[in-house]
């Protein structure tokens, strides 16, 4: 496809162009083409009859959590296997030749790090780590512990990942900076996501009253299409390493 095939157009690029600042909010798309399954992507193989809805929540590790972590080690293990695609290193290269550059991920597979993003906020924590449900504070096993969940070190109650989940809160702090960066930039992309989780959803809205050009990379239609001022037909790791070639070429 070309670039003007995916949507990007010579005004496009003459704006990323001078653009001081740009803000990213990319979500499980990115990470599709490294093989990790989006959320609206089918559960495959012994966790096919279960939706992430009803397994990612603090009722469900109440109720089970012996269930839930062995869900996440799952998940742990296709994060392990998974490789950061061009779609993650185009962002890699877009932080770079942008003045001020912020990743704010609902993703928590940590791959935008692992890619070499700098300027990353994890809105939705990181499935690699770990926390104390009791205590809140990050905790690994004790080398050796294999029960299932492990207990906290410190406290004794059980260990379980350093996620949001459904009907929790987001970190305040991170996402008072999303929001920040959201309303201080001339450029938002939104990449990869669904736009239907709040209050990740709102960025792109928050950006578009500041004044932000609104540009949306998915290979289908979502609820921030009709207000996205560039949208952007494709997978992520063809075309964002197309949009940063045109940043390159004078
Ligand atoms: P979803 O699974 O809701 O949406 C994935 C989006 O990526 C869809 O819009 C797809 O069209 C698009 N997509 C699929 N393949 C793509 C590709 N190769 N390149 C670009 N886009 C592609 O995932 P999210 O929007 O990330 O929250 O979901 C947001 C949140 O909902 C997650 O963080 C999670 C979930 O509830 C929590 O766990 C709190």
């Amino acid at each position: 496809m070309s670039d003007a095939g995916m949507g990007i157009t010579n005004a496009l690029t003459s704006v990323l162009r001078g653009a001081r600042g740009v803000t990213v909010l990319t979500g499980s798309g990115v990470s599709a083409e490294s093989g990790v399954p989006t959320f609206r992507d089918a559960q495959t193989g012994l966790w096919a009859r279960y939706e992430p809805q009803e397994l990612a929540t603090p009722e469900a590790f109440e109720r089970d959590p012996r269930l839930v972590w062995e869900w996440y080690q799952w998940r742990r293990d296709l994060v392990r296997q998974a490789e950061p695609n061009p779609g993650h290193r185009a962002l890699v290269e877009f932080e770079r030749r942008v003045p001020t550059f912020l990743l704010a991920t609902q993703n928590v597979d940590g791959l935008h790090r692992r890619a070499g993003s700098e300027n990353v906020l994890e809105l939705h924590g990181n499935i690699m780590r770990s926390k104390c449900s009791v205590e809140g504070v990050e905790a690994e096993p004790r080398t050796g512990d294999e029960s299932v969940p492990p207990p906290c070190p410190g406290c004794g109650a059980f260990l379980r990942p350093d996620v949001v989940w459904f009907g929790e809160a987001l970190p305040e702090d991170v996402f008072a900076a999303a929001s920040e960066a959201a309303r201080n930039c001339d450029v938002f992309l939104s990449v990869g996501t669904s736009s239907l989780v709040y209050p990740a959803a709102s960025l792109p809205s928050e950006a578009a009253r500041s004044g932000a050009m609104l540009v949306e990379v998915n290979p289908d239609d979502t609820p921030l299409t009709p207000h996205a001022d560039y949208t952007l037909r494709g997978r992520a790791g063809e075309v964002l390493p197309v949009l940063v070639d045109a940043l390159r070429t004078p």
